[in-house]
């Protein structure tokens, strides 16, 4: 127990109510750094949702075939809802949405690092799908276990969505993997592009992610950024390798006494240039969202003026 904890009887409770694997309701007491933690989180984690639209999106136009379009226009409609849950939830904790905008539109806020990459071809479409949608899985289903009640309500639903994202991607890729020569090529580039950056995009190693002892410590996350690395890697580089695609890393392979899957040196810097908004579409990404926001101010007005006009006759 810390110091905090012994001299403070409201937080020995509260600790005390995370250790009996509780949820932590809106309006149910909760230290400030708990509170300010979720927020950062969640919204990030909103945003990402918001920003991950655009690599798919710009493929619906080009979809090859019906069924892929509709499937991928349900896929890009999800992502929005679910951005709508994640600013509901982290709204429950006193964000407001003009604050996480402003935060996220001027660069202020972080979103996830692995939508700054190019979706050059159809194929990219196909491995965001098993890869990034595969890693977010392991992510939320870690977080559906979270103890704050709105958060982990809200992953149930997102994860249930989320596998159908997944198990489409790989639908396609393993169809490509066993395709065509040309297929096949473009999938194994797609692959050669997204595997680092999708093995990033879970986070620092432990021994440099400066949030995970007290997002732990309180149940928001209930695994580190290498444990959930570590299933990410386990479930999908046998899966990879059984299609016949070879994964960008000569040094990954699983110790035979532990079976854990060891991976290569990880390019942090690259991973920081990125975070830091120089990666190769960080720009481009937030122009097109401070674009959307622009063009749908008109929608905010009416309702807001709507909105206002209904209160005042009920007033009146
Ligand atoms: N991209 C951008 N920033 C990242 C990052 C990433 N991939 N990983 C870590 N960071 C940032 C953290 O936000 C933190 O900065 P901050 O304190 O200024 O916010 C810093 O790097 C140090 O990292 P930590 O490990 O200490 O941070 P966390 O403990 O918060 O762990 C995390 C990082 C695992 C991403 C955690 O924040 C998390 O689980 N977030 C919620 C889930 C989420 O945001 N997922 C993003 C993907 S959403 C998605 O994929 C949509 C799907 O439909 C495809």
């Amino acid at each position: 127990m810390t110091n905090e904890v012994i001299n403070d009887p409201k937080m020995e409770a509260f600790e005390a109510r995370i250790a009996r694997g509780e949820k932590i309701e809106p309006g149910d007491w909760m230290p400030e750094a708990y509170r300010k933690q979720l927020i950062r989180m969640i919204s990030q984690h909103a945003h990402s949702e918001y920003i991950g639209m655009l690599p798919e999106g710009k493929w619906i136009p080009h979809a090859p075939s019906l069924r892929r379009k509709m499937i991928l226009i349900a896929k890009v409609q999800d992502e929005a809802g679910h951005g709508q849950y994640l600013y509901h939830a982290a709204e429950t904790l006193g964000a407001t949405r003009e604050e996480m905008m402003d935060a996220f539109l001027t660069g202020k806020a972080k979103y996830s690092s692995i939508f700054n990459y190019p979706s050059d071809s159809w194929s990219d479409v196909a491995i965001i799908g098993w890869l990034v949608d595969g890693a977010a899985i392991k992510n939320q289903l870690m977080l559906a276990q979270c103890s704050y009640g709105p958060y982990s309500r809200a992953m149930v639903r997102i994860c249930a969505e989320e596998t159908f994202h997944h198990k489409q991607g790989k639908e396609m890729v393993l169809k490509y993997a066993a395709g065509t020569p040309k297929q096949r090529e473009m999938v194994q580039d797609s692959l050669n592009r997204y595997w680092w950056p999708s093995v990033m995009m879970l986070g620092p190693h432990d021994s440099d992610s400066p949030n995970t002892p007290q997002l732990v410590r309180w149940g928001i996350k209930t695994k580190t950024n290498d444990e959930v690395r570590q299933e990410f890697i386990a479930e999908t580089a046998p899966e990879l390798l059984e299609a016949g695609l070879t994964i960008p890393d000569p040094d990954l392979h699983q110790d035979e006494t532990s079976g854990e899957w060891i991976h290569g040196p990880i390019d942090w810097d690259e991973f920081w240039q990125v975070v830091r908004g120089n990666g190769p579409c960080n720009k481009e990404r937030l122009a097109a969202r401070a674009k959307a926001h622009a063009d749908g101010a008109w929608v905010r007005e009416a309702l807001n003026g709507y909105s206002q006009k209904k209160s005042a006759a009920i007033i009146n």
